[in-house]
C-alpha cells in the first residue's frame, strides 16, 4: 500500500516538472508568437495609388528642374484641347473632394467645414473667382480652409484645370489680358517655373521596401555565417545570448550606433531584450572579454556584407 502512494507522489513531481518545462518554453518562444502575429516588419505595403473614389490617382514624377516656359497668352480663350487636359487632372487630383460634377460634393470633402468649393456656383468665394484669383488659389492653397496649394503641378496643368473649372458655367468672369499679365508678372511663367523635387507614392513605397528587403537579405546571408562557423568563440557567445538571431542582427543592422563602442552593445541588449531577439539577460551573460569579442566579432561580421 506504501508503495502505491509513493508512485503516485512520484507521478505528481514529474507531472509538475512537465508543466514548469513546458511554461518555460512557451515563454522562451514569445518574441516568436509576436512576431508571427505581427508578421514581422511593420511596412504596409498598401496601394496609395487609388484614392477614395477608386481613382487611380498619384503623383507624376518630377525633378526639381524649371518647368517649361508657358505661354499665358493662349489662356485668353479657351480650346477644348484646354478643358479636356484640365478635366483628366481634375479627375485625379481634386474629384475626390470637389466632386465629378465640380459639385463641391466629394466623397473626401463630406466632412470638411468649410465644404469643398461647388464650381456651379459663384457666390461668396474665398479668394475669388477670376482667373487671377484662381490661379493664386491653386498656387498657395486656402490651406487654413482645407484646400491645399498645388504649385507641385506645372503651371500649364493649372491652367487648363482653371479653362476646365470655367467650362461649368458660362458666368465665369471673363479672361483679360491684363490678369493674365499679372499672373506672367508675379509667377515668371514665361520664364519658367522652379518646380519642387516630387516623386510618386508608389515610387517612395516602393523604395521603403526595396531598403528593408536588402537589410533582409544581408541579415540572412550573416545568420548563415554565423550558423556555419562552429568554432568561433564569438560566435557561439552571439548564439548563446540572443533568442532569435535573424530578430536580433536586423535590429543591430537598423541602429549603427554600437559599432564604435562596447557600450552601445550594452545598451541594444538591455533594450527591450526580448522583443529585440536577445536573451532578457544578455548582457550579464558576458564577461569583459567576451563582450570585447563579441563587439569585434559583430564590427567585422556586418563589414564584410
Ligand atoms: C482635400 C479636399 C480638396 C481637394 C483635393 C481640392 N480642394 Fe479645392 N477646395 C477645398 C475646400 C475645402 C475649398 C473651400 C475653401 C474655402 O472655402 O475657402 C476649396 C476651394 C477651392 C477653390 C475656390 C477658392 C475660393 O476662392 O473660394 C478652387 C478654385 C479650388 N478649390 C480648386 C481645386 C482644384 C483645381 C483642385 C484639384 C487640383 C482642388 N481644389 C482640390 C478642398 C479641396
Amino acid at each position: 500500500m506504501k508503495d502505491y502512494f509513493k508512485f503516485y507522489g512520484a507521478v505528481y513531481v514529474v507531472f509538475i516538472i512537465a508543466i514548469i518545462v513546458m511554461g518555460t518554453m512557451y515563454i522562451n518562444d514569445l518574441p516568436n508568437v509576436t512576431k508571427e502575429k505581427i508578421g514581422g516588419f511593420p511596412v504596409v505595403a498598401k496601394d496609395t495609388t487609388k484614392d477614395s473614389t477608386g481613382q487611380t490617382a498619384d503623383l507624376p514624377m518630377i525633378k526639381g528642374t524649371l518647368s517649361p516656359p508657358t505661354d499665358v497668352m493662349k489662356y485668353l480663350s479657351s480650346t477644348p484641347e484646354m478643358v479636356d487636359k484640365g478635366k483628366s487632372i481634375f479627375t485625379m487630383n481634386c474629384v475626390s473632394c470637389h466632386g465629378e460634377q465640380g459639385k463641391g460634393d466629394g466623397v473626401a470633402g463630406a466632412n470638411l467645414n468649410p465644404k469643398p468649393r461647388n464650381f456651379h456656383d459663384l457666390n461668396g468665394w474665398t479668394n475669388g473667382t477670376s482667373m487671377t484669383m484662381m490661379y493664386k488659389t491653386l498656387q498657395e492653397g486656402i490651406t487654413s480652409r482645407g484646400m491645399a496649394s498645388y504649385a507641385n503641378l506645372p503651371p500649364e496643368d493649372r491652367l487648363n484645370l482653371i479653362m476646365y473649372i470655367r467650362s461649368f458655367l458660362p458666368d465665369y468672369p471673363p479672361v483679360t489680358q491684363v490678369q493674365l499679365d499679372s499672373i506672367d508678372v508675379t509667377y515668371s511663367l514665361t520664364k519658367g517655373v522652379k518646380m519642387p523635387n516630387q516623386i510618386p507614392l508608389k515610387l517612395a513605397m516602393e523604395k521603403i521596401l526595396k531598403q528593408n528587403a536588402s537589410v533582409d537579405q544581408k541579415v540572412a546571408s550573416m545568420v548563415k555565417q554565423i550558423n556555419e562557423s562552429k568554432t568561433d568563440t564569438a560566435a557561439v557567445i552571439l548564439k548563446n545570448i540572443s533568442s532569435n538571431l535573424t530578430k536580433a542582427l536586423t535590429v543591430l543592422a537598423q541602429d549603427s550606433t554600437w559599432n564604435t563602442n562596447e557600450m552601445g552593445l550594452i545598451k541594444i541588449f538591455d533594450n527591450n531584450p526580448v522583443q529585440n531577439g536577445f536573451k532578457a539577460r544578455a548582457s550579464y551573460m558576458l564577461t569583459q572579454t567576451q563582450l570585447t569579442q563579441l563587439h569585434a566579432y559583430l564590427r567585422r561580421l556586418f563589414a564584410g556584407v
